[in-house]
C-alpha cells in the first residue's frame, strides 16, 4: 500500500510523518514530479500534472470539506474523490457562526467602540424573534450550525437542495423554496459547496430578498458572493453588514474595500480549520475500510460538484 501526499500551499512533511505513524504498514511519501505510483493520495489543490502522472490511484482524499478546487482539474471519472467529513470542523464552524451572530445581535462592536472612548452606553435590546437566522446548506457543517443556533433560541431556517426534516428548523429546499427562505431570514449564513449551481448565488436579487436590516455571514466560498452587490445593498441600508471569512481571491488583496469597511468583519478563512490528527485518523480509517471492501462516507458525486 503506497500513499502519496500533494499539497499546493502547505509543506507535506508533517503529514507524511503523521500518516506513516498512523499507518505503519503503508509506504508514505511526498509527491514530486516523477514520483512512484501510489494507491491512494492525500491532497489539497494538487496540480494537473499530479493527476496525470498518478494514473493508478484508487482514491483521492481531500484535506478539506470543499472539493471545488479539486473538481476544477481533469479527473478520471472513475477516480473516487473523498472529502473530509467533519473531522473536528463542525464544532469550529458552529462556534464561529454563533459568535458572529451573537456579536451582531448584541451589538458588541458598537459597545466595544463606546468603551474605547470611555462611554458607558445603553442600547435597547433587539428582539430575538426578529432575528431569524437562515442557514443555506444543511450538510455536515450547516446542520451542526443550525442546531447550535437553536441553543440561543434564535428562530432558525434552513435551505438545502433536497428536502430535510430537522426538529424546530423551518426547512426549505430547491430553487422554488429559495424566495420563501430568504423572505423569512434576517441573518443569512452560507454553508453551501461552490458548484456551477451556487456560484454567485449571493447577489443583488437574492440578498435584497432578505429582511430589512439583513446581515450576511459567508463562511463557504468567496465565489458564492458578488462583492459589488453586497456593498451596494449595505450602502442602500437594506443590509446592515457582513462577516466574511472567504473571498474571491485569497489572501484578500491589500487595499480591497472589505479590509477597512466599517460594516464588514473580515477573517482570514479560519472559521473551520483542518485539524491534522483528526483528519489523518479519518482518512486512514477510510483507506483501511476500502481495503476491506467496505463502503465509506464522504465520497463526492462528480456530477453534483460536492
Ligand atoms: P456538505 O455536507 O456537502 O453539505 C452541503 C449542503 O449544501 C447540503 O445540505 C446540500 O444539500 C446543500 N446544497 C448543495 N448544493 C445546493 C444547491 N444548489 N441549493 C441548495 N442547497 C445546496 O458540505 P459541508 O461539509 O457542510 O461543507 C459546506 C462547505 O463549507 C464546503 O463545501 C466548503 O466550501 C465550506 N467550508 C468552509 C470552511 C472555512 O473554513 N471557511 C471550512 C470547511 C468547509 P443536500 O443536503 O440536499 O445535498
Ligand atoms: C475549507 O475551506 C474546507 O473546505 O475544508
Amino acid at each position: 500500500m503506497k500513499i502519496t501526499i500533494c499539497f499546493a500551499t502547505l509543506p507535506p512533511e508533517p503529514w507524511v510523518q503523521a500518516v506513516q505513524q498512523a499507518f505503519p504498514a503503508a509506504e508514505v511519501f511526498a509527491w514530486a514530479p516523477g514520483a512512484p505510483q501510489a494507491d491512494h493520495a492525500i491532497v489539497w489543490a494538487p496540480p494537473q500534472q499530479f493527476i496525470d502522472e498518478q494514473s493508478t490511484l484508487q482514491a483521492l482524499f481531500n484535506i478539506g470539506a470543499g472539493v471545488d478546487a479539486l473538481l476544477q482539474l481533469k479527473l478520471p471519472p472513475s477516480l473516487k474523490v473523498v472529502r473530509l467529513d467533519d473531522a473536528g470542523m463542525s464544532v469550529q464552524m458552529a462556534e464561529f457562526v454563533c459568535h458572529a451572530v451573537i456579536r451582531h445581535f448584541r451589538e458588541l462592536d458598537a459597545y466595544e467602540a463606546d468603551v474605547k472612548t470611555g462611554r458607558w452606553s445603553y442600547r435597547k435590546p433587539q428582539s430575538r424573534a426578529d432575528f431569524a437566522v437562515g442557514v443555506m446548506g444543511l450538510g455536515v457543517l450547516g446542520e451542526r450550525v443550525a442546531k447550535a443556533l437553536q441553543v440561543f433560541e434564535f428562530p432558525v431556517n434552513g435551505f438545502s437542495r433536497s428536502p430535510k426534516d430537522l426538529p424546530g428548523i423551518r426547512c426549505f429546499h430547491g430553487p422554488q423554496g429559495l424566495p420563501e427562505f430568504l423572505a423569512a431570514t434576517r441573518v443569512l449564513v452560507n454553508l453551501m459547496p461552490l458548484t456551477t449551481e451556487t456560484e454567485n448565488i449571493l447577489n443583488q436579487s437574492t440578498l435584497s430578498q432578505l429582511q430589512q436590516g439583513g446581515y450576511l455571514i459567508n463562511v463557504a466560498r468567496g465565489k458564492h458572493l458578488v462583492d459589488e452587490d453586497l456593498l451596494a445593498l449595505i450602502d442602500s441600508g437594506h443590509l446592515s453588514g457582513a462577516t466574511l471569512d472567504v473571498f474571491r481571491t485569497e489572501p484578500l488583496p491589500a487595499g480591497h474595500v472589505f479590509w477597512q469597511h466599517p460594516k464588514i468583519t473580515v477573517t482570514p478563512h479560519t472559521s473551520a480549520r483542518t485539524l491534522r490528527e483528526e483528519s489523518i485518523a479519518q482518512i486512514v480509517g477510510k483507506i483501511q475500510a476500502l481495503q476491506r471492501g467496505e463502503p465509506i462516507n464522504g465520497v463526492v458525486e462528480h456530477h453534483r460538484g460536492y
